[in-house]
């Protein structure tokens, strides 16, 4: 949710920061802007893609060794140039970019205008910037100094940079609740609010921490301290991702890469966690609380959006395999409802940014209710990863587009493990049965490859359907949330409207909205509900409806019935939703494209969520 990038050092700015902004656009589309110092603040903004503020900058001086950059997802403020980042202070010499939200910025801004300042934007952020100078100037402070008196009133989450006219050969960066990385080149840096737009220059990074402040100087030297004013020292890190993993290749859009890069990721969520021929599942963070796992009352699992699917999936898997009751909670409701969290309880939180607010706020609340808590994340040292006790990553690689693909089955595959291993110990599962899921897991990857073979044929489906103005998405047991996700795949990018539900729920509502117009996508391939599921479509079929039927191969029975069959190969019920996902991706990701939508970029959305 908006994008950071900075430099300082002996290189032209500017290309570095337009490269970044590019590389950070997943995060917020709505305006972007650039501020170069050079002599002078430049500060150049603009409402829409990079690419617009690009257009508009070209002819301007763009000259300058440091600077910084923003992208923008609208909180405070709808999307215009103004309202876009950089803010510059009053007496224009002071320059902000800000992700997240100052909470008390009203009372601030009020206090401000009465001392005289006026106010372009309806941003939070401006509040800020001018809060900065008014606390410089009363004081006659450092800039460090004024910052940190700043962020020490204000309430609510940021990731800022900040830049001062009057000393070139100095950033000021500092964090609170939203992430940032600052990159440590030859002579130089670079900040981002991720490592994207940092990789292709240097691989050593310190990520900084909540309450601290980064001060990076011209001349090489850097000093973090916290908003307390104690400086603290950090381990450079090494950067593990590598710059083809934020390319898109020979792929069109991120999206489809990341649907193709599915059977890699899940096996590289597989990779030394588990061996089929040994019989074993080794995740560490289970191994380590397992006394207290083994003695937890039941489960919660907390989520939002593609991850709360995955925690659904994690409901029917933990309790088929290892007969743990759970609940799972969207951790926005979770939060704010007064929930009973016990001590005894073990809350597994789900997020593939591990930034989303809710998620975060959900894992305060179980910890503080002492229960213990463990993270399945995708990015590796995010705030989810680092607020709960223990917990694995999904090693999915970056995920850009913004609709979550591999995020989900890895999501997904992380929980069947979770699920074996505690069965394993419980042993609540005949070891046979266990052997048995463990070597269908280790060939699922070249399953999902075998799916993806049907792209054509999926795309020929979606030419079909891309005028459809619903579409019901229907499915029994591990197909149910699988139905939720590939509704919500396609409600997203390609703006149909598209409802998930249980199959058999049809009949209590839904199949009103049945007739000739209504496509209704069945995931038919669990044999335990098979019949039922067939009586379903043929509720849908008396009705004119339109069947798009996801089958195991060789089926016969449902082919006969449907529109259009999608033949996937046949996997144990628990692993099936690995399979049956890709492709529903698939559908929605064609007929995005077809409605001429940008799918890696849906409207409204941003990749991560870090406000309420
Ligand atoms: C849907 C999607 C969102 C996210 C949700 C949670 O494709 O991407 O619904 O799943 O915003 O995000 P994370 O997993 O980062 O917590």
């Amino acid at each position: 949710m908006c994008g950071i990038v900075a430099y300082i050092g002996n290189k032209e700015a500017y290309p570095i920061l337009i490269k970044g902004l590019k590389r950070l656009e997943y995060r917020g589309y709505d305006s972007a802007g650039v501020a170069l110092l050079n002599g002078q603040m430049h500060v150049y903004k603009k409402q829409g893609k990079v690419s617009a503020l690009e257009q508009y900058a070209a002819d301007k001086p763009l000259a300058a060794t440091i600077g910084m950059g923003h992208t923008r997802w609208a909180t405070h403020g709808e999307p215009c140039d103004v309202n876009a980042h950089p803010h510059v202070s009053n007496n224009g010499n002071i320059a902000v970019i800000h992700n997240g939200i100052i909470e008390n910025y009203g009372p601030i801004k009020e206090e401000l205008k009465q001392r005289g300042y006026h106010f372009n934007s309806e941003t939070d952020t401006e509040v800020l910037v001018n809060l900065i100078q008014e606390i410089q100037q009363q004081e006659n402070l450092a800039l460090d100094e004024a910052v940190r008196i700043a962020l020490a009133e204000v309430i609510g989450a940021y990731a800022i940079v900040v830049m001062d006219a009057h000393n070139p050969d100095q950033l000021i960066a500092a964090r609170k609740g939203s992430p940032l990385v600052l990159g440590i080149g030859e002579g130089e840096f670079f900040v981002g609010s991720d490592a994207s737009p940092i990789i292709e220059y240097t691989k050593n990074v310190i990520y900084l921490d909540d309450e601290e402040i980064a001060v990076i100087n011209r001349d090489g030297t850097y000093m973090v301290k916290t908003l307390r004013n104690v400086v603290k020292s950090h381990a450079i890190q090494t950067l593990e991702m590598n710059l083809e993993a934020i390319e898109k290749g020979d792929f069109e859009h991120y999206m489809l890469k990341e649907i193709y890069e599915q059977p890699k990721a899940i096996e590289d969520s597989f990779r030394g966690r588990m061996n089929a021929s040994g019989g074993w599942i080794k995740m560490g963070g289970i191994t380590e609380y397992s006394a207290r796992i083994a003695n937890a009352e039941r489960f919660v699992i907390t989520a939002c959006g593609t991850s709360w699917h995955s925690g659904l999936l994690g409901e029917y898997i933990i309790e088929d395999l290892a007969r743990v009751p759970v609940e799972v909670e969207y951790a926005s409701e979770f939060r704010y409802r007064n929930p009973i969290v016990r001590e005894s309880d073990f809350v597994i939180a789900i997020s593939q940014s591990g930034e989303t607010a809710d998620t975060l706020a959900a894992i305060e609340l179980a910890k503080e209710r002492q229960a213990l808590v463990y993270g399945i994340c995708n990015v590796i040292g995010s705030s989810i990863a680092r607020a709960t006790h223990a917990g694995s990553y999904t090693h999915a690689g970056p995920e850009i587009g913004v609709a979550s693909t591999k995020a989900f089955s890895t999501q997904v595959s992380i929980l069947i493990l979770i699920a074996l291993q505690i069965a394993q110990s419980k042993g609540a599962i005949p070891q046979s049965k266990l052997r048995q899921i463990l070597y269908e897991l280790e060939s699922v990857p070249n399953k999902i490859r075998e799916v993806l073979k049907l792209d054509d044929q999926i795309r020929e489906i979606a030419a079909v359907y891309k005028d459809a103005k619903n579409f019901l998405y229907l499915g029994r047991g591990y197909n149910y949330p699988v139905a939720m996700e590939g509704a919500l795949k396609l409600k997203e990018i390609s703006y149909i409207h598209a409802e998930g539900y249980p199959a058999a729920e049809m009949k209590h509502g839904p199949i009103a909205l049945i007739d000739e117009e209504m496509p209704v996508v069945f995931l038919a391939t669990n044999v335990s509900a098979y019949e039922k599921i067939v009586s379903n479509i043929q509720e849908v079929k008396a009705r004119k409806g339109k069947v798009i039927a996801v089958v195991n191969e060789g089926d016969t029975q449902i082919k006969a019935m449907a529109d259009h069959c999608i033949e996937v190969p046949q996997v144990d019920e628990v692993i099936s939703p690995l399979v049956t996902i890709v492709p529903l991706q698939l559908l929605a990701y064609h007929i995005a494209i077809m409605r001429g939508c940008n799918v890696d970029q849906p409207r409204n959305l941003a990749k991560s969520v870090t406000v309420e």
